[in-house]
């Protein structure tokens, strides 16, 4: 069987994507214990970290205990990536340790190198071009508020990042339309929007948050300063007018959801209103990583 890599949406098609949906709704309703078949209890799974990370360490670290096996963590300072040793080397020497690897790190070269030599599932637990795992918990998030996504129009807030990429991976993989409003600096790579126009998905582009906001059953938005990137005090003063209020919940339509990945930073990308009001959904997409990553390593380990 070929290695079964999670390393972006973009690569799978709209029926596996469904599955691995189904997937994390199900192992979601049967619970931490539930009927779900178990892995070996000596199934390893290293998590890796060039970056920091709450949510992601977390749950995949309680997603894998759950399905049976175990996890390592290695923060990357602490080992002799830190002092340069090669990601493919890397690849091969922890092949022979444990059995799948998830990887957050900057280049998204640095995960794709990881797949090529890895001889074990490798998973994208971000980077600086993509976070799929966190756009699956999205799905599965605005689908149990809001019902099936395909048809709907999601509008995204703010930077065009890593997170708002694989929002545009998903928009053409489930068939649903995606507005994104940002600063022309900003913008999504022209080379992401080409490959969704060709595959016949429907993104837009704006500067105009209102435009986007017009009548969209979700409200999308993620810090203005990301990870590793070096132009903050820029970016604040770009992203100003990009503020996700209750003035841009009210163009929404009327039961819009209101979703942020977290950590959030109120009073910049978000007003404190809209975060903790009633149509704020950013606790569930949290809980919803331990289950779509569950349905994730339950597709890498063939269970
Ligand atoms: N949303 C997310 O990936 O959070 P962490 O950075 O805490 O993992
Ligand atoms: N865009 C953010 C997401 C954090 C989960 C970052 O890359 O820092």
């Amino acid at each position: 069987m070929a290695l079964r890599h999670f390393i972006d949406i973009d690569q799978f098609d709209g029926a596996a994507l469904r599955a691995l949906i189904a997937s994390a709704r199900a192992l979601k309703e049967s619970g931490p214990k539930g009927a779900a078949p178990k892995l070996d209890p000596s199934t390893m799974l290293a998590l890796m970290f060039d970056k920091p990370s709450t949510r992601t360490r977390v749950s995949f670290d309680v997603a894998m205990r759950q399905l049976g096996g175990q996890t390592l963590v290695l923060n990357s300072s602490e080992t002799q990536i830190g002092r340069g040793e090669s990601i493919a080397d890397t690849a091969r020497v922890l092949s022979r340790y444990v059995d799948a690897m998830m990887l957050r790190t900057g280049p998204h070269a640095n995960i794709t190198e990881l797949a090529e030599y890895a001889s074990v599932p490798v998973i994208n637990g971000l980077t600086e071009r993509s976070h799929p795992c966190q756009v699956m918990a999205d799905v599965l998030t605005f689908e149990e508020h809001r019902g099936p996504i395909g048809g709907r129009t999601v509008a995204w807030i703010g930077d065009a990042n890593n997170v708002a990429n694989s929002w545009t991976h998903a928009a053409v993989r489930f068939g649903f339309t995606l507005r994104i409003a940002c600063p022309k600096e900003l913008s999504p790579d022209p080379a992401l929007l080409n490959w969704a126009a060709r595959e016949g998905g429907n993104v837009e582009v704006t500067s105009v948050p209102g435009e986007a906001a017009d009548g969209a059953d979700a409200l999308v938005t993620d810090v203005w300063v990301s990870m590793g990137d070096a132009d903050a005090d820029k970016r604040m003063k770009l992203l100003a007018p990009y503020q996700v209020d209750e003035k841009l919940m009210d163009a929404a339509a009327k039961d819009a959801i209101f979703m942020h990945c977290l950590p959030a930073h109120r009073g910049d990308e978000v007003s404190a209103a809209v975060i903790d009001g009633p149509q704020s959904v950013v606790f569930d997409e949290a809980e919803n990583r331990l289950h779509a990553q569950k349905a994730v390593l339950a597709w890498c380990f063939g269970l």
